[in-house]
């Protein structure tokens, strides 16, 4: 049900009481307009400015708001406040999403989900923007809206044929990795609630004694891993496209909470140098064996947004938005990350985006930006907006203890990654023979072949041979799919 109304009558937007909501104003009965109307100016105008730019990518979202609680003591590794102590309570707020679809397109489509985490510390905000997904398809940012193209809509047509990402993914083979996750179950979550969620980067951690580890963020769901089968899917975008969106809602409007309990998995910063697999690539995870995991907390969801536009399409979270005792590390996508998103917010939200409600920290903060458009935090009042000075404005605290981070070499572009087939196809392999059983694999190889099916042969070969070198029964799965009579691709124009 709506909620009260602040005043019992309608007003416009300045106070004076609306008198009639039902017909403008005119020039005696049967006459034209007056532009004397504010009423009905003021009404089109602002109905005229309603939308403001959607998400480049993750358009297609949905939020609440909850708590996190420490349930295991992680200070050896970590100085942040909110790990402070078990018992620990922090405000949250999370938005999950789809990455590639419009703002209307439907929850269930076959993508990776976003999993983007706010905590309100006592010391800042922390941001855990992640996905659903341990990985990403590329590790150097300068591939990142070449992919994102071939997800969206064809150039000519507006048409979103699948061919364009084969086409992408066949000269990519670090993406198989993550391709695998995509088409396997997990790539169609019946909701937020039963997915997991990963930080996916390897970040970084130091304590008091200024001592680095890096690690890895896991959320696992404690509602169990839930998924609808590649029809159910399809069938859902067209009978319940906002399927997990109201899931999550109604879930929490009824009291059942969904739960997530936070691991971290911990690499001695020494470690880096000589892992088997490069520990900053975004296409590889660290196996449990080699770094199990560390539980945390628990993450609750347990309060439902009051307004969909105000809470959550405002909503801004960035990589960057780190507290101390968390910190960032080389790899080079979440260092372009850290860039790409306060720019974006800047675009769809205005300069002064942390100042929405959801955005803001809960603790006190006093920075020396001033002005820009839609100012309405008092703006720093009368206090001094320069620094350094002595006129009592705020001082560095001069405190950080982060360890300083090592850096080397001549600046260029180097491709630092192996590029053999241990480093494109090992963990494929290891997600082939270790994670799925012959069920998952039928169904990997069908949902592969369903969305290959627009790929002229070119495409297709090249992917083969990808699925070749993780396993024989991969290709030749999908192979003999492809070779049934409606797999047949419709020649590109
Ligand atoms: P483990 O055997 O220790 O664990 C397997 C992991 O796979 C679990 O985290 C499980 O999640 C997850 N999983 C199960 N089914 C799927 C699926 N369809 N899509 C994605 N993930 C799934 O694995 P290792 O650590 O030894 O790694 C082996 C392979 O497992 C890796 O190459 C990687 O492909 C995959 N994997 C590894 C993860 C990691 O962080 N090490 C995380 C996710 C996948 P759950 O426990 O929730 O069921
Ligand atoms: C959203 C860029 C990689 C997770 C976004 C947005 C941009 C962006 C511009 C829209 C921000 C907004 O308008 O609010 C990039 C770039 C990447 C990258 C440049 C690589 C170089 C990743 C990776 C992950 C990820 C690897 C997950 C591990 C998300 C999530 C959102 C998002 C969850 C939605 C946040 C929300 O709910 O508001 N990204 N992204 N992105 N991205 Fe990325």
């Amino acid at each position: 049900m709506p909620d009260e109304p602040k005043c019992p009558f309608q007003t416009q937007q300045f106070g004076r009481p609306v008198d009639n909501n039902q017909h403008s104003q005119t020039a005696g009965p049967r006459g034209p307009m007056l532009m004397q109307d504010v009423h009905l100016v003021e009404k089109m105008a602002h109905f005229n400015r309603e939308r403001i730019p959607e998400r480049v990518v993750h358009a297609k979202g949905y939020g609440a708001f909850g708590t996190f609680t420490v349930t295991n003591d992680i200070t050896e590794y970590c100085m942040a406040d909110l790990f402070s102590e078990v018992g620990k309570k922090t405000d949250t707020f999370a938005r999950f999403s789809t990455v590639g679809g419009e703002s209307g397109s439907a929850d269930t489509a076959r993508d990776p989900r976003g999993f983007a985490l706010k905590f309100y510390t006592d010391q800042g905000v922390w941001d855990m923007v992640g996905n659903n997904t341990p990985i990403f398809f590329v590790r150097d940012p300068l591939k990142f809206s070449d992919f994102i193209r071939t997800q969206k809509r064809e150039p000519q047509n507006h048409l979103q044929p699948h061919w364009r990402r084969w086409d992408f993914w066949g000269e990519v083979p670090e993406a198989l990795h993550q391709v695998m996750f995509l088409y396997s179950d997990r790539g169609t979550p019946k909701s937020a609630r039963f997915m997991n969620g990963y930080g996916s980067h390897t970040f970084s951690m130091y304590n008091r004694e200024g001592v680095r580890h890096w690690v890895k963020f896991h959320f696992k769901t404690e509602q169990g891993s839930e998924n609808f089968s590649a029809d159910e899917a399809i069938q859902m975008a067209g009978e319940a496209p906002d399927y997990s969106t109201r899931d999550l809602f109604e879930a929490i409007e009824k009291g059942d909470f969904p739960r997530w309990r936070m691991h971290i998995q911990v690499m001695p910063e020494a470690d880096a140098a000589n892992y088997e697999w490069h520990p900053f690539d975004l296409t590889k995870v660290w196996p449990h064996d080699d770094y199990p995991l560390i539980e945390v907390g628990i993450f609750e969801l347990n309060r439902n947004p009051s307004n969909y536009f105000q809470d959550v399409e405002q909503a801004a979270f960035e990589p960057g938005n780190l507290v101390e005792g968390i910190g960032l590390s080389p790899d080079r996508m979440l260092q372009n990350r850290v860039l790409s998103y306060p720019d974006a917010h800047r675009y769809r939200l205005g300069v002064n985006y942390h100042q929405v409600p959801v955005n803001q920290p809960r603790c006190p903060y006093a920075t020396y930006h001033r002005d820009g458009a839609m100012r309405v935090d008092g703006n720093g009042g009368g206090t001094v907006d320069y620094e350094p000075n002595k006129m009592g404005g705020p001082k560095e605290t001069g405190q950080s203890i982060e360890p300083p981070m090592p850096v080397y070499g001549d600046g260029d572009r180097y491709d630092e990654f192996t590029c053999d087939d241990k480093d494109y196809y090992g963990q494929p392999k290891m997600f082939w023979n270790k994670v799925l059983d012959e069920g998952a694999r039928e169904r990997l190889c069908t949902a592969i072949s369903n969305s290959m099916a627009d790929s002229p042969d070119f495409i297709r070969e090249k992917m083969l041979a990808q699925f070749a070198k993780v396993h024989e029964d991969f290709a030749d799965g999908v192979k003999s799919r492809l070779e049934q009579p409606e797999s047949q691709p419709i020649p590109i124009a």
